[in-house]
């Protein structure tokens, strides 16, 4: 199979690379992102152009469009709502009318931000969103030209997603831990860390295992929750920089509230997934987060 990758220099992205450089793999990856880092084979792609992308989507007759860039950084979509919807929004709906026209499956990725947080029981697909930010009701209305295009998709919900690649909680954490000898991390904030490692495998393995078929929205993260406290003590741990750790180095975590770090966004306090639907669908089992964090770490330091 042909399948275009957009944002392919991002964390999701640089993981389908990852799995794409691994021997047996049979299909042809064509990665594509609005910048090309010193080795890494992209083709230029901006997708909030409709034009380009309709033939970039035709041109390599891709039978699969993974998705994997948008507009993520929260904070400064607050200042920027016309940036976000268009790279959120706007763009998803080049990407449907590319696949429609073409006849490709689109998958497509979004977020826990379209909920509105509040809740104290997993959410599943069918829960009433209420996105509380710009990125949110732009991610969610991406969601929605995608579902209204009338193209075939796969719509992905996730969250908490860290990777060795690019910004994210997790390195920002081994950083910081390994320099400072104390910091504060919310409490009040829960949800799964997710590996972006695990989430472009399920996407290669309903590749491989000829279900793209199964069109919907669904929520994957992996297994388990924590707070962003928790998260921070685990990768300091991981990284040696707790007590007795193997850098010599100890970093002092304490917990606190989320008012202490006063933010344009409202974060959402509960973001857990439910991933039932995900399961039951395709037929895989989902890491808990503790075991990936593991891997993920491990990995970086090898
Ligand atoms: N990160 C999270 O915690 C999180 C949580 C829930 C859901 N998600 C969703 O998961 C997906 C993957 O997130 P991620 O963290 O892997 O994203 P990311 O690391 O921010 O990567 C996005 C990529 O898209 C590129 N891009 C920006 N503008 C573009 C354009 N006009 N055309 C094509 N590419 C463009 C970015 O390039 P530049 O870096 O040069 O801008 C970057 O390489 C996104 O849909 C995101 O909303 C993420």
């Amino acid at each position: 199979m042909n399948i275009l990758v957009t944002g392919a220099n991002g964390q999701l992205g640089m993981e389908l690379r990852n799995i794409a450089g691994k021997d047996g793999n049979s299909h042809k990856f064509i990665f594509t992102d609005v910048t090309a880092p010193d080795g890494m084979e992209t083709e230029y792609l901006d997708i909030t152009d409709a034009g380009a992308v309709m033939e970039a989507v035709s041109s390599c007759e891709a039978d699969v469009i993974v998705n994997c860039a948008a507009y993520t950084n929260v904070d400064r979509a607050e200042e920027d709502p016309r940036g976000a919807d268009l790279l959120n929004r706007a763009a998803p709906e080049n990407l449907a009318a590319a696949a429609l026209s073409c006849g490709a499956v689109l998958i497509h990725i979004s977020t826990d931000y379209v909920f509105g947080g509040d809740a104290c029981i997993p959410y599943n697909e069918d829960c009433v969103t209420a996105p509380a930010s710009v990125y949110g009701r732009t991610k969610l209305a991406g969601e929605e030209a995608v579902v209204r295009s009338g193209c075939r998709y796969l719509v992905f919900r996730t969250a908490w997603l860290y990777s060795p690649y690019g910004r994210n909680f997790m390195k920002t954490m081994k950083d910081l831990t390994s320099r400072k000898d104390r910091l504060n991390v919310v409490f009040d904030q829960v949800g799964s860390p997710t590996c972006a490692a695990d989430l472009a495998s399920a996407i290669a393995g309903i590749i491989d295992t000829g279900q793209l078929d199964r069109q919907g929205i669904y929520h994957y993260s992996n297994e388990g929750v924590c707070s962003w406290y928790d998260f921070a003590l685990a990768v300091r741990d991981l990284s040696g920089n707790g007590p007795g750790g193997t850098s010599g180095h100890c970093c002092r975590i304490d917990p606190c509230h989320s008012d202490e770090f006063p933010s344009k966004v409202r974060r959402p306090h509960y973001s857990v997934l439910d991933k039932s639907r995900f399961k039951e669908t395709f037929g895989m089992e989902v890491p808990y987060w503790l075991d990936s964090l593991k891997k993920c770490i491990s990995r970086m330091s090898s």
